[in-house]
């Protein structure tokens, strides 16, 4: 069994609850504010931990309250943390969310996690079997060491490269499997994607940008379940309808639990249900890290089908 190495963001998530998003300049009362642990990165870390993989965080936290809380919280999910320094050139990162009929808006502020250098993962010790896990929310020079790294011990290497910004084509042809919503792959292949484009648009468009004739691009479409173009192979797989109260994380989830099953050695086609049944678990709690699922919650969604 592989190890699963996230290399990311760690933000304390502020939330504040409301019957509806305020307009631009308007004002509204909110119901309640919530500190939760998050971070993309982090939160891939715990979803992949809860699952049972052995996982390490590698990131950057400020010496403040926010970064002691999220690294006793990170610490309990069983997460090594020995790649996680403390900064005293920077607060802790945090995201501002909002969250109102189930959808959110966020503004997060790097702080720490902006710090994090390719010197930071370049010594992280990736071996055969591995999965190496990263996302945008930390400096793209970290990310494409770590990766250099990754496959020069033929771990295997997973992006998912939100929030969106332009990727250079030398660090796609470093992954392996290219991980997004369909906003994100849009924005990546420079085209306009609607929530209503047909399997084949999207399957086209996900061509056009693999960087290599065996990497993976897994498209997330949310309650319409998953869209992945593996080398040649199309997979499909089927939406769960679910009630949400917070999706925020639920990509993360996806990532995090993605990427545990192939550290397991799972394929990728049974990697990605298992993913998209965690998500579905995740949408349904409030809070991003916390609202991981383990591996008994998401064996008992996909028994029931
Ligand atoms: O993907 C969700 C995460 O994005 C939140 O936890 C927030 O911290 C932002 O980074
Ligand atoms: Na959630």
């Amino acid at each position: 069994m592989g190890r699963v190495f996230v290399a990311g963001s760690i933000n304390m998530d502020v939330v504040a609850t409301a019957d509806r998003h305020p307009r631009v300049g308007e004002t509204v009362a909110g119901k309640q504010v919530l500190y939760f642990p998050g971070g993309k990165g982090a939160n891939q870390a715990v979803a992949a931990a809860r699952l049972g993989a052995a996982t390490t965080l590698i990131g950057r936290l400020g010496k403040d309250s926010f970064g002691a809380e999220l690294r006793t919280f990170l610490g309990d999910q069983g997460i090594e943390l020995s790649y996680v320094q403390e900064t005293t050139d920077a607060h802790t990162g945090t995201a501002i969310i909002t969250v109102a009929d189930a959808d959110n808006t966020i503004v997060v502020i790097p702080g720490s996690n902006a710090l994090l250098s390719a010197d930071d993962v370049g010594v992280v010790p990736l071996v055969k079997g591995d999965v190496a896990v990263s996302q945008f929310e930390i400096p793209l020079p970290a990310i494409a060491a770590f990766f250099q790294r990754a496959r020069a011990a033929s771990a295997t290497t997973l992006l998912n490269p939100a929030p969106a910004q332009s990727i250079s084509g030398e660090l796609l042809a470093l992954v392996d499997i290219l991980v997004l919503n369909e906003t994100e792959l849009g924005f990546l292949a420079n085209v306009e994607l609607s929530e209503s484009d047909e399997t084949a648009r999207i399957i086209d468009v996900a061509r056009q940008l693999q960087a290599r004739e065996d990497q993976a691009i897994c498209v997330t479409l949310g309650r319409r379940g998953v869209l992945a173009l593996a080398g040649r192979e199309q997979i499909v797989v089927q939406g769960r309808a679910v009630k949400a109260v917070d999706t925020t994380g639920a990509g993360d989830c996806f990532v995090g639990a993605l990427a545990a099953q192939l550290a397991e050695g799972a394929a990728l086609r049974a990697a990605l249900a298992f993913a998209n049944a965690a998500a579905s678990i995740s949408v349904q709690r409030m809070g991003a890290g916390p609202s991981m699922p383990t591996a008994a919650e998401v064996a008992a969604v996909l028994k029931n089908g």
